[in-house]
Parts: structure tokens; C-alpha cells; sequence
């Protein structure tokens, strides 16, 4: 009877992440999410950027650990070692990342119109969707994932490749993310980033992030894993897309032409 009703939540919890993806994909093309370079008032009560990617990324790491500790191949090595990245990241995201824009806030602040603030409705939304897909993906690895209990070289042979591509996006993510949070620590304001792959695209910070999780369906082989990949394709492209138009807008003839939004020579 338990187990039927586990069954039933996690293919619901599956199902909710496949459904939230086109409406999220649509509605971004048309409404921006009011932070950052598109912040904007209105929203309701803020709070700094740090705090908000904190708590509102949070779930990832405790309920990812949680979710974990009751799943039936929570001592097996392999589940451990196939959850690894997904923490990695997420400790990255949760705890690393915030510290870094932390010791930047100070000096943009001084800027004029400086919009250093994060809306609690935007984090709150974040956070449900953290909920839900830390439990989709920990309970797929913990419980549901029948190869990695069992080990052999289809196991090994999806995890390494997708490790490669996952630690490929991370490394493309984490040094855009350092790069612009450099120029903001610099504290004049938005500028135009250079070098790597910002001379392909507006945004590399987003294509590593996909490519990451592209790596991860990978590594997972799962429903639960692409997923996730396609929502943040969801979520990512548009607002790529929306970075990319506020660049012209903003620096006109000093923009690179040459730049697309994400996807390298693509998009
Ligand atoms: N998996 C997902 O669905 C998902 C969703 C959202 C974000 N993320 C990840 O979370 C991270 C942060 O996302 P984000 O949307 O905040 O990224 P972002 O808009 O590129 O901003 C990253 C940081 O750099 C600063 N910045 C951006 N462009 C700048 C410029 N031209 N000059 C000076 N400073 C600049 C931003 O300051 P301001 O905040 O003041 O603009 C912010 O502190 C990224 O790695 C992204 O991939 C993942």
C-alpha cells in the first residue's frame, strides 16, 4: 500500500516537472523574471540577491540528502557516486555562489538605479520548483534507479560520458558566472563581457548550465533527468534570448554583432 502510493507521488512529481516546462517556456518569452538586469518594481517585498539564491536553492542540498537517506539504494556505493554531481552543483549554486555575489553588492549599490534587490515572489516560486525537482531527481537515484544498483558497463560506460559533459558545462558556468561578477565588483555599473565564450554568446553562464544538465540526463539516463534538462531549456533559452535584446538596447553599435544569445553559431 506504501510503496503504491510512493509510486504514485513520484510519477506525479515527474509528471508536474514535464507539465511546468511549456507554460514556463511561453510565458517567459513574454514576462521576464523581475531580477537582475530586468528587475523591476512592483513585485513586492525584496531581498538581497545572496539571500534570495540561498534559501530559494536550499532544497537541493537538504531535501536532496533527506530524500536520499530513505531511498532502498541509499548505502550503494554507485547511487552515491551517481548523486555526487547533482550535490556538487547545487553546493556550488546554494552556498559558494551567494558568498561571490555577496562581496559584489557593495560596490553596485553605489550605481544609479542599481536594482541590487531580489523579489521574495520570484524566490518563493524558485524554491517550490527546487522542491519538487530535488525530489524527482533524488528519489529517481535513491529508489527508482534499477542499473546503478546493479553496476556493469551500461551503468559506467552513460555515467563517465555524462560526466564528461556535465563537468564541461559546469566549468563553462562557474567562469561566465565569475566573469560577470567581476565586472560588477568593479562597480560601474553593467558592462560589456569579454572574452572565452562571451565572444560566441550573450550568455554562456546559461549554456553551460544546460550543457551541465544535458550531461546529467546523461549520467542518470532517466525520465526524471531530461526532465530537468528540458525545464531549464525552459526557463534558460527565453531569458537568454531577453539578455541578449537588453545588450543591444543598451550598448547599441559597441555590442558584438557576431554574438548570438546561447547556443554557440546557433541561437
Ligand atoms: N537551472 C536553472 O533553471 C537556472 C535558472 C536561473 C539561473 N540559473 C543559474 O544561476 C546563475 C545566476 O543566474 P542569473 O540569471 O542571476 O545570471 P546573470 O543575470 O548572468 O547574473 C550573474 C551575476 O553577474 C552580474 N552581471 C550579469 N551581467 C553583468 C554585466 N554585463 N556586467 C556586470 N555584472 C553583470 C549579475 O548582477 P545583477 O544580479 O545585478 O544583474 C549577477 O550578480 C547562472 O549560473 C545561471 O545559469 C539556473
Amino acid at each position: 500500500m506504501l510503496t503504491i502510493s510512493d509510486e504514485k507521488l513520484f510519477h506525479n512529481c515527474l509528471l508536474a516537472l514535464y507539465l511546468i516546462a511549456p507554460p514556463t517556456f511561453i510565458s517567459l518569452r513574454y514576462i521576464q523574471a523581475p531580477y537582475g538586469k530586468h528587475h523591476r518594481s512592483g513585485w513586492g517585498p525584496t531581498i538581497s540577491p545572496a539571500l534570495a539564491w540561498f534559501l530559494m536553492e536550499s532544497p537541493t542540498l537538504w531535501l536532496t540528502l533527506l530524500i536520499f537517506a530513505f531511498g532502498k539504494n541509499s548505502s550503494n556505493p554507485r547511487s552515491l557516486i551517481l548523486i555526487s554531481p547533482f550535490l556538487f552543483h547545487y553546493f556550488h549554486r546554494t552556498i559558494i555562489y551567494p558568498l561571490r555575489i555577496r562581496s559584489s553588492s557593495g560596490q553596485r549599490s553605489t550605481q544609479p538605479n542599481a536594482s541590487n534587490r531580489f523579489p521574495v515572489t520570484v524566490a518563493f516560486m524558485a524554491f517550490g520548483f527546487n522542491l519538487l525537482n530535488a525530489y524527482v531527481q533524488a528519489r529517481w537515484v535513491s529508489n527508482y534507479e534499477s542499473d546503478g544498483a546493479a553496476g556493469g558497463w551500461w551503468f559506467w560506460g552513460r555515467f563517465l560520458v555524462g560526466l564528461v559533459i556535465f563537468v564541461s558545462g559546469m566549468w563553462m558556468n562557474v567562469w561566465s558566472d565569475m566573469v560577470l561578477v567581476g565586472l560588477k565588483r568593479e562597480g560601474k555599473g553593467y558592462r560589456v563581457p569579454r572574452g572565452g565564450l562571451f565572444e560566441f554568446v550573450s550568455c554562456p553562464n546559461y549554456f553551460g548550465e544546460i550543457v551541465e544538465w544535458l550531461g546529467w540526463a546523461v549520467m542518470t539516463w532517466s525520465w526524471a533527468g531530461l526532465g530537468f534538462f528540458l525545464y531549464t531549456c525552459a526557463n534558460l533559452v527565453p531569458r537568454a534570448r531577453a539578455n541578449h535584446r537588453w545588450y543591444l538596447d543598451k550598448f547599441g553599435e559597441e555590442y558584438p554583432k557576431s554574438r548570438k544569445a546561447v547556443i554557440p553559431f546557433l541561437y
